[in-house]
């Protein structure tokens, strides 16, 4: 029987609640799909930060490379700047993992009480692929004439030829197996120099794919679209910030925060890829028991297909469709009563 390593690190807030709920039914999966998986756990947190004034040990990245897959809750808790926290844990390792891929799939479920509800799973079926290592997220820059009538801060994005490249080029290898259409969200407008430069990238790529319709969309206006006429969209390629929005947006369109599952891929398979949901650590309804795990669960089916266990993955995420088109177990954001442990046993029982 071949066994996974897998690498866990809760994290902070309701991290730590669906984080147990996906273990659990990732454990029930294994089992029936006669595989193993060996979990190793990491305490690595705001809580970590504040007893030892560190987010990860120093030699992190060098405990977790031996894994085969990481999954990770939430990082960041009030009591701890964000970005101290966020670039303390999440960041450094995305990049340390050369996790370049952001992969977003979005998907209406059943149950859901989104706005969209009601449109057909077909209308509102895409993903998001967003730059996951460069752009925005940069730690260039600083304050200057700080204290004085003229204090003011740079913030500088670094965009990259192969940064740029590779994102795009997943995108349309993406849309190759699927319904063929790429749409690159920038803001050439108003951003003078990263934007075109991405735009120009996107063209030269998009010419060697012929056969997938590529569309270049501004980001604001693609925001619309993707609650008006989900219907246009099925790759969405876009930087490391607007990815970022445009993913929470996404979501929301298809039944809120506690649904959106993520994956943070290292596409040569050279470094463990990581599997979070797309939400945070939800400080507003940490430690009630009632932070929906469906999100989480759906990462760790990412994982299981990451995995190759395509058979295991599938199950789960039916399961987790079984169990929302029932409607019998529900969260509180999807209009019940139920706690997540409840959903996610629900989740792991639908496996059969
Ligand atoms: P958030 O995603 O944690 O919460 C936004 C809203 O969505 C809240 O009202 C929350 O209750 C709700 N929500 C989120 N997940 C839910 C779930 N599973 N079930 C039910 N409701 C859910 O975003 P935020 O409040 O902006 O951020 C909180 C903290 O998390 C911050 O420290 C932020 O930096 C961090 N964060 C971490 C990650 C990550 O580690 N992957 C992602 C996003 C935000
Ligand atoms: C996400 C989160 C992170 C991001 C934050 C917490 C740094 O919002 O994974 O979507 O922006 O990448
Ligand atoms: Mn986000």
């Amino acid at each position: 029987m071949s066994t996974y390593r897998i690498a866990g690190i809760p994290g902070d807030g309701i991290g730590v609640d669906v984080t147990i709920e996906a273990r659990k039914v990732l454990d029930r999966a294994a089992e029936l799909h006669g595989f193993g998986l060996e979990w190793t756990e990491f305490d690595w947190s705001c809580e970590r930060y504040s007893r030892t004034g560190t987010m990860m040990p120093a030699e992190g990245v060098e405990q977790l490379a031996p894994f085969d897959a990481i999954l990770l809750g939430a990082v960041g808790f009030p009591g701890v700047p964000d970005h101290v926290s966020l670039w303390g844990l999440l960041i450094p390792l995305r990049r340390a993992f050369a996790q370049y891929v952001n992969l977003r799939p979005v998907k209406l479920l059943p149950g859901t009480t989104s706005v969209l509800a009601g449109r057909s799973a077909e209308e509102l079926e895409m993903v998001i692929v967003r730059e996951n290592s460069e752009g925005e997220y940069s730690a260039i820059g600083g304050r200057h004439n700080t204290g004085q009538p003229g204090e003011f801060v740079l913030q500088e994005s670094v965009f990259t030829r192969v940064g740029v490249q590779r994102i795009i080029r997943y995108a349309f290898e993406l849309a190759v197996n699927r319904k063929g259409r790429v749409c690159s969200a920038t803001k050439s407008n108003g951003l003078i120099h990263s934007m075109p430069y991405w735009d120009e990238i996107f063209a030269e790529v998009a010419a060697e794919y012929p056969n997938v319709a590529s569309e270049q969309c501004h980001v604001d206006a693609l925001a619309a679209r993707m609650v008006q006429q989900p219907e246009r969209l099925d790759v969405v390629v876009a930087s490391n910030l607007f990815g970022d929005i445009l993913s929470d947006l996404a979501a929301a369109v298809t039944g809120g925060l506690g649904m959106a599952p993520s994956g943070n891929i290292n596409p040569p398979g050279e470094f463990p890829s990581m599997f979070e949901a797309v939400h945070g650590s939800a400080p507003d309804i940490a430690g009630q028991g009632i932070a929906n795990p469906v999100a989480q669960v759906l990462t760790g089916a990412m994982l299981l297909e990451h995995l190759g266990r395509t058979g295991a993955a599938n199950a789960v995420t039916t399961a987790v469709e079984k169990v929302l088109a029932e409607g019998a177990v529900a969260t509180p954001d999807l209009g019940g009563t139920a706690t997540t442990a409840q959903l996610g046993s629900a989740i792991a029982a639908a496996l059969g």
